[in-house]
């Protein structure tokens, strides 16, 4: 068990939460992290109200301890999640894509804390003088949809401006990563991508296999100059995409290509003409584990790496 502002504020043993990946953290992964001492976070891209409503259930009948629940602030149905959260009395949300503001007043007012995922140091200062609980920085190594700036870099520039927990994110896979992001200042990491090889992650299994053969220098990034960032493995269709974004092809050309591509990688297993979202830190992802020895290992190795960083001052 470990001592963080984060371990605090969630109740959790680990300061380690499980970040929502759209159509592949539901309840079995999520109760999986729980179990392990750790959380994780429902993802709702994509998913009806009722859908999201029968995995936050599943999640409460295998577990007794406090996991969260992603609030997508471009989804059509947000205000419906954000009241089924209410009405669910989650432990927390984390809230990406949109200002998230307003969302904070309801949710904390059932209990709910408010993890907004920020950018900047702009908006970190803004959602922590708003009142959210903690908030997470996720670098342009992490899988899935990013900003422009590493993980470092964010580190750098928001850990020291911010008293509320922080929560590092992008390109973290390991016990030396979340080490690093400990002894800089952050109060606990998200990861998304190592969990992607997770016994209990439905993720196809030839995209596990993808992401198993894959190396530092296969990852790329889709969209970057129209800010619209999205990581995952270079493959057929991604170089296709990349040519036309730059080539300068109209964005509804572009937004039709990438339209259902991440469920194609992911459910699909089609993993050429499919993009199969994952972070940068590719190479230390080579085996499929349950999320119990994945927890174990990290815990352990996190520990070796705070005691040698002790020893340096000797
Ligand atoms: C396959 C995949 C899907 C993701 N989907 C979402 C999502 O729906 N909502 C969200 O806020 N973040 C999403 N993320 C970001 C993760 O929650 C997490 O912040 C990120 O994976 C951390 O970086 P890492 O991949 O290097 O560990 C996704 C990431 C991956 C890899």
């Amino acid at each position: 068990m470990w001592n963080t502002k984060l371990t605090k504020l969630l109740g959790i043993e680990y300061p380690i939460i499980q970040g929502a990946m759209a159509y592949l953290s539901e309840a079995n992964l999520v109760s999986a992290m729980c179990h392990a001492g750790a959380t994780g976070v429902i993802a709702t891209g994509g998913l009806q109200v009722d859908a999201v409503r029968e995995q936050i259930r599943k999640a409460k009948d295998m577990i007794d301890k406090p996991f969260g629940v992603n609030l997508m602030l471009q989804s059509p149905n947000k205000d419906d999640i954000a009241q089924l959260v209410c009405d669910e009395k989650v432990a927390f949300v984390t809230i990406g894509a949109g200002n998230p503001v307003p969302y904070f007043e309801p949710l904390q007012a059932h209990g709910i804390k408010c993890i907004p995922v920020v950018p900047s140091v702009k908006l970190a200062r803004r959602v922590q003088d708003k009142g959210a609980d903690a908030l997470v920085i996720e670098g342009m190594e992490a899988g899935g949809h990013d900003g422009k700036l590493t993980t470092m870099a964010l580190m750098e520039n928001v850990l020291p401006e911010i008293e509320i927990p922080v929560v590092a994110a992008g390109g973290i896979v390991d016990g030396r990563g979340i080490a690093a992001a400990l002894v800089m200042g952050a109060s606990g990491v998200q990861m998304g991508s190592r969990f992607l090889l997770a016994e209990e992650c439905i993720l196809h299994p030839n995209a596990k296999q993808a992401i198993i053969q894959a190396v530092d220098t296969d990852s790329t990034v889709t969209g970057f100059s129209r800010n619209d960032s999205v990581r995952g493995l270079k493959n057929k269709w991604s170089e296709a995409y990349l040519a036309k974004e730059y080539s300068g092809a109209p964005e509804e050309e572009l937004m039709a290509m990438a339209r259902g591509t991440n469920w194609k990688g992911a459910i699909e297993g089609d993993t050429e003409n499919g993009f199969v979202l994952v972070g940068m830190s590719l190479n230390r992802l080579n085996r499929i584990q349950p999320v119990q020895e994945i927890i174990d290992e990290l815990v352990t190795e996190t520990e070796e790496r705070l005691a040698l960083a002790g020893g340096l001052l000797k």
